[in-house]
């Protein structure tokens, strides 16, 4: 048979992603280094191909989801994996409405256009898309395209959302409207597409047991107040930041717990063995135990994804600042008459008084500037670089 190879090589990104998928290949036959075993011995044959083409489509959708697109030399590495004739791979690939060979937006709205849903919204749902957002496939960070049946005919309207590269995943809204479209796009791309269970669990961890958390240490503190008034006028700038969210309206929290329950629970259990072992350090006066996992954790704080683009040089200025009305305008309207844009903002209370200090994070060269006009205006200032 004259089988035609793609033997331009995958990059390596494409490799890994396929990888991911299907193992890291056992021979140089199959896509690995070549070893010495390989020149006297072939794996293969049809029954090892046929057992393995049910991954074809897992690896073609792992490398639309790694780069937006499937490369040609991608798609080579992949038949080399799975032992699988080019010709046949390719037309898998080109007759998926979710994988493209041509490289396009980050973010996909693949939205259904297929009989239920015209059914269901008196036409083509696309029609509106092309009047707010242009023809399909165009915009440069989020785009949508016109899609085959998706499987949510009962909703009577649906969409994918595929996103390439980091974070990279896909995700059903069923049903869809314009105006999720209007909010995907107004992202700029900057979407994070995730299966539900994983955002059950991500969300259980970073918003919902954090309240949990804030509730039960401001409960805490406040039965301990009862024995001691003077706690709660004690409680300083860390405290009050870390429990801000507990002064939130308490009655959505009930259905929320309710409705991601498992996930919550789960997070708990982690966070109680995370506790019982600062306990133990604590308890056992174990102090390069607690110093490695406080610094730890420092270390993962300050590398939080920024919210917004980092400044190259990124400085900090700290305003002493009296509890009085107006006062927080009358900085930053100092910083924006400057054209000085605040990176990140903090107030640390103090515990003793109503003094408190507005932690400004920005450029160094705004900071200096917003410092001169600070000081200018009487309040007591300092700029320090953060790293
Ligand atoms: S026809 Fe639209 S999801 Fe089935």
């Amino acid at each position: 048979m004259d089988l035609r190879t793609i033997e331009a090589p995958a990059s390596e990104a494409e490799r890994e992603a396929v990888d991911a998928v299907l193992g890291p290949p056992d021979s140089g036959w199959f896509g690995g280094e070549r070893s010495a075993l390989d020149g006297h011995v072939a794996l293969g044959g049809l029954r090892r191909a046929n057992g393995r083409r049910h991954l074809l489509l897992p690896a073609l959708h792992a490398l639309q989801e790694a780069a937006g697109s499937i490369s040609l030399p991608a798609l080579g590495y992949v038949c080399q994996r799975l032992d699988l004739p080019p010709a046949a791979a390719y037309w898998v690939a080109s007759a998926y409405a979710l994988l493209s060979f041509e490289p396009g937006a980050p973010v996909v709205v693949h939205v259904c256009n297929d009989v239920a849903c015209r059914a269901a919204s008196g036409g083509d749902p696309t029609e509106e898309l092309i009047a707010r957002f242009g023809p399909a496939g165009s915009g440069a960070a989020v785009t949508w395209k016109p899609s085959p049946c998706l499987g949510h005919c009962e909703h009577g309207s649906a969409a994918l959302v595929q996103r390439a590269g980091g974070g990279g995943g896909r995700t059903a809204l069923a049903p869809f409207t314009a105006g999720d479209m209007e909010r995907l796009a107004a992202l700029g791309g900057d979407v994070v597409v995730l299966p539900p269970e994983d955002h059950d669990r991500l969300v259980a961890v970073v918003s919902h047991v954090p309240h949990l958390v804030a509730a039960s240490l401001v409960n805490v503190a406040a039965e301990d107040a009862v024995q001691d008034a003077a706690l709660l006028r004690l409680a300083a700038g860390g405290f009050r930041d870390m429990t801000r969210v507990a002064a939130g309206h308490p009655g959505i929290w009930p259905d929320v717990c309710a409705d991601n329950a498992p996930a919550i629970v789960t997070a708990l259990d982690h966070l109680q063995s995370e506790l019982a072992a600062m306990r133990d350090r604590v308890a056992s006066a174990d102090r390069p135990g607690l110093l490695e996992a406080l610094q730890r954790a420092s270390t993962a704080r300050r590398h939080l994804p920024p919210r917004g683009a980092r400044p190259d040089r990124l400085a900090e200025l700290r305003v002493r600042v009296p509890d009085r009305k107006g006062v927080l305008a009358e900085i930053t309207n100092l910083a924006a008459d400057l054209g000085a844009n605040i990176w990140d903002v903090e107030i640390a209370h103090s515990a003793e008084d109503s003094q408190g200090v507005l932690l400004l994070a920005m450029a160094e060269e705004d900071a200096v500037g917003l410092r001169r006009a600070v000081v200018d205006r009487g309040y007591r200032c300092t700029v320090q670089g953060l790293p």
